[in-house]
């Protein structure tokens, strides 16, 4: 409640420094509405412009009795211009106020454009805070692919998440990955669950009327479409890595044993990566095992992957969590961006295996040209059926070849430059964009200036080909 207590002061100073100007310049700000999209290649109104994120306080108080939803967002932004009106994305819910610097804001939606007009412009620089009351059952999405994201009930809950642009359907935000911000997630429910989100959780209070507020904490910066929320009932366990880092699982209980094997390696899965990326970007991890058939994917919202039932192999384990270093540390700038997530991920998959006395990347790299599914049962799939780099739309964001002919687009480097550069790249990749955002064109400038290798063969190839480079 912190923001709120500090939107209330700061109102008057606003007032006055508004008055300050207009007398100064014989008029008041003259601000001008925000862009409703950051045009994204694939997701065009996703995401907002003229403002920045910097924080969320998102208080959710949800009953998995009758499925509804109360929310307080929170949000504490950046002007970066002057600012008649901005947008935020949300999708379904209802609006029951919003309030900009304390001061009751008008606000009218269309589609899933919340668009807010302050009572005074907002100055070009001004971090200003912004309230939104909403209520409701919020929905899932159905993806251009065929899944399912947003909100999503279980039998004695429901998990929020958000890949691509499912947030927009239980909080209010500018949804785009290229703003990132820090995050605090409280979330109350009734007596007898638990709630699950990233970070660490600061504080677990029981009510006056019996109900449990979980606080949870994210202080590195998240892109949004990894914040998860997770109701329902959990067994939970803690512990540390040897490093130190502070592990939090909660795991469906129909699913706990079938998931002990796998989320015991996290610790020495998070240990390794760290070896072979650098320092591991959080403090916390851990993961959440949701009811079997929850969701169609297991996904790597921040700090603490969500798996839908038992993972049921180590390799998806160490999939999500090397997207920490690759996807949550460093995130795309748009979603045409995709591969420089999944590519590293199922490198680091494939990096995993020839550390642990499994196939050599290079040989799997072959059994990809060759079709061979006895070494990975994804060579036979259309993973050469497009350039990585360019998906021709959004249905194909999480399709075979961002994955995989990603992971052979990294492998093609390594080839070229050796393992000493190309370790070197990798790590260097990983520190240079930590808790920031970076483009294909990022990386490929990035790769020939670390190796001094000419690399624009891969590129071309492998890359951007529309050919298959088989
Ligand atoms: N990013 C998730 C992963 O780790 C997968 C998300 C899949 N989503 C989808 N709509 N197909 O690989
Ligand atoms: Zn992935």
């Amino acid at each position: 409640m912190e923001h709120r207590a500090l939107s209330r002061l700061a109102a008057p100073a606003v007032a006055a420094l508004l008055a300050l100007t207009t007398a100064c310049t014989g008029g008041t700000v003259h601000g001008r509405p925000g862009a409703s999209g950051l045009r994204d290649p694939y997701f065009p109104k996703a995401g907002n412009g003229g403002y920045q994120v910097e924080h969320y306080e998102l208080d959710l108080d949800y009953d998995p009795g009758d499925g509804l939803l109360h929310g307080t967002a929170v949000i504490t932004s950046r002007a970066e211009q002057g600012l008649s009106s901005f947008n935020l994305d949300l999708s379904g819910l209802k609006v029951e106020g919003v309030t900009v610097q304390g001061a009751g804001a008008r606000y009218n939606r269309t589609g899933n454009e919340l668009t807010v007009r302050p009572a005074e412009d907002l100055e070009k620089g001004e971090v200003f805070v912004t309230e939104v009351d909403y209520s409701g059952r919020p929905k899932a999405l159905t993806d251009a692919d065929g899944a399912k994201e947003g909100w999503i009930t279980t039998e004695d809950g429901a998990v929020g998440v958000g890949e691509p642009v499912g947030s927009m359907t239980w909080f209010p935000g500018n949804h785009h990955p290229s703003d990132k911000a820090t995050y605090d997630i409280t979330i109350t429910v009734p007596k007898g669950y638990e709630a699950v989100s990233n970070g660490e959780l600061r504080a677990r209070t029981t009510q006056a009327d019996g109900r449990t507020a979980f606080a949870w904490h994210s202080p590195e910066p998240m892109a949004s479409y990894l914040a998860t929320a997770v109701v329902g009932k959990y067994r939970v366990a803690t512990g540390r890595t040897p490093s130190g880092v502070a592990l939090y699982d909660a795991v469906a209980p129909g699913e706990a044993a079938a998931s002990a094997g796998d989320l015991a390696r996290v610790p020495e899965m998070v240990e390794w990566g760290a070896g072979r990326f650098g320092p591991y970007p959080f403090s916390t991890a851990g993961a959440i095992v949701l009811p079997a058939g929850t969701l169609a994917y297991a996904l790597e919202t921040q700090t603490r992957p969500v798996f839908s039932g038992a993972p049921g192999s180590e390799d998806l384990v160490l999939h999500e969590l090397a997207h920490q270093w690759f996807g949550n540390s460093v995130s795309p700038k748009s979603w045409k961006d995709m591969w420089l997530n999944e590519g590293f991920a199922t490198y680091a998959e494939w990096l995993w295996a020839e550390d642990h006395g499994g196939v050599s990347a290079q040989k799997r790299f072959e059994a990809f040209l060759a079709g061979d599914t006895e070494v990975d049962e994804g060579a036979d799939s259309d993973w050469d059926a497009f350039p990585p780099a360019a998906p021709p739309g959004p249905e194909h964001i999480s399709g075979n070849p961002v994955y995989f002919r990603g992971a052979m687009v990294l492998h093609r480097i390594r080839q070229e430059v050796g393992d000493e550069k190309f370790f070197a790249l990798v790590r260097g990749w990983a520190a240079e964009h930590r808790h920031g955002n970076a483009s294909t064109a990022d990386f490929t400038a990035y790769a020939e200036r670390q190796t001094g290798h000419d690399l624009k063969k891969v590129w071309d190839v492998w890359l951007y080909g529309k050919d298959s480079p088989r």
